[in-house]
């Protein structure tokens, strides 16, 4: 039997494909490789389906009996928040019809098991500085409602059919397991401040007037492997018979500033940097720290790495990626 990743040529469902390979899963890939990269991935089998068209539900169900699938690890999606601010119904189209694809697929084959990357960006701006799976979610952007609307659709799926499944609500993933899987998009503060670097320009950091120990922003940044092995523990967590829940926080539980994170990539790099504040940007959050003990619990996982090694891993995945490419 084996386990279908869709977005396993992404940056992060890479990294589950290669740990569920070493752990001697049989593993095929569901990619339309608009961001992703088939190299990611080596042997490992890759079939090319939009999940947003009207074919997919079928593609999707000869991909699941021809290689004897038996769980899914739900990944492809569109993920950046301001380019669904300004396309989000096509936003919609793409997690929302992707889901919708998925799960008819899912019930037309009888498959019992789905993993799901959700988001802390389900939360919005939340009340609490440290979030709980009992913080009712207020998405302030279409990209998190897209993700809120899968958990839903997987909870009425299961309604209907018996479907066991667990959303992984993700916070801000960063690092690389293997330099060449490294995220090459300049999408998060790491690889934004990377990316400036390499043009000469100082690290932008947005607001220092936050009600927090510096005034800048902090986040619960987890190592993108040790989130890889969350998605195992949730494959695994959905052979029990009595599962407590199915929405489950992925963060370390501590959060870091904005300025230790620069720090941080000052200190790997040895460069010396002068960061220039810029005003705040709308919307974001003072503080978004996951309160990961429900995880730890009931899926035994915990985050095995800190800062350090995100930035350590991040800093060499990018010296990998512009040695080679540029
Ligand atoms: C982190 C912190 C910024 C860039 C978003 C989405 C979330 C998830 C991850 C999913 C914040 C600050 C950033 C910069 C800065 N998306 N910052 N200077 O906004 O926490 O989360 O990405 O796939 O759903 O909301 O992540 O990395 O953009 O920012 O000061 O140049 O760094 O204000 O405090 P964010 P981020």
């Amino acid at each position: 039997m084996s386990v279908l990743v869709t977005g396993g040529a992404g940056y992060i469902g890479a990294h589950v494909v290669r740990l569920l390979a070493d752990a001697g899963r049989d593993v095929v890939v569901v990619d339309d490789c608009s961001t992703g990269s088939p190299e990611r991935i080596g042997d490992v089998p890759l079939v090319d389906v939009d999940l947003s068209t009207d074919a997919a539900a079928g593609e999707l169900a000869r991909v699941i009996r021809s290689h004897g699938v038996d769980a899914v690890v739900h990944i492809a999606a569109k993920k950046q928040v301001g380019e669904s601010m300004q396309r989000p119904a096509w936003y919609y189209r793409q997690n929302v019809g992707g889901m919708a694809n998925l799960l008819e697929a899912v019930a037309a084959t009888g498959l019992e098991r789905v993993v799901f990357s959700s988001s802390a960006a389900v939360y919005g701006v939340p009340d609490e500085t440290v979030v709980d799976e009992s913080v009712e979610p207020r998405p302030i952007n279409p990209y998190g409602a897209t993700k809120l609307v899968g958990e839903w659709m997987l909870a009425d799926a299961a309604r209907a059919t018996g479907l066991r499944h667990a959303s992984l609500r993700y916070f801000n993933v960063a690092g690389a397991g293997w330099p060449e899987l490294g995220d090459p998009e300049a999408l998060n503060l790491v690889t934004i401040v990377f990316d400036r670097m390499a043009r000469g320009l100082r690290p932008l950091v947005y607001g220092d007037a936050y009600a927090t120990p510096d005034g800048t922003g902090v986040r619960d940044y987890v190592h993108v492997l040790d989130l890889a092995e969350a998605h195992l523990a949730a494959l695994d967590h959905l052979d029990e018979p009595d599962r407590a829940h199915d929405v489950f926080n992925v963060g370390t539980g501590a959060g870091a500033s904005v300025l230790e994170v620069v720090d941080r990539i000052a200190a790997e790099s040895g460069t010396a940097f002068d960061p220039e504040v810029v005003p705040a940007r709308a919307g974001d959050p003072a503080q978004l720290v996951a309160d990961a003990s429900r995880i730890a619990a009931e899926l035994g996982w915990r985050a095995r790495r800190g800062l350090d090694e995100i930035i350590a891993s991040a800093w060499a995945a990018d010296r990998f990626r512009r040695s080679r490419y540029s």
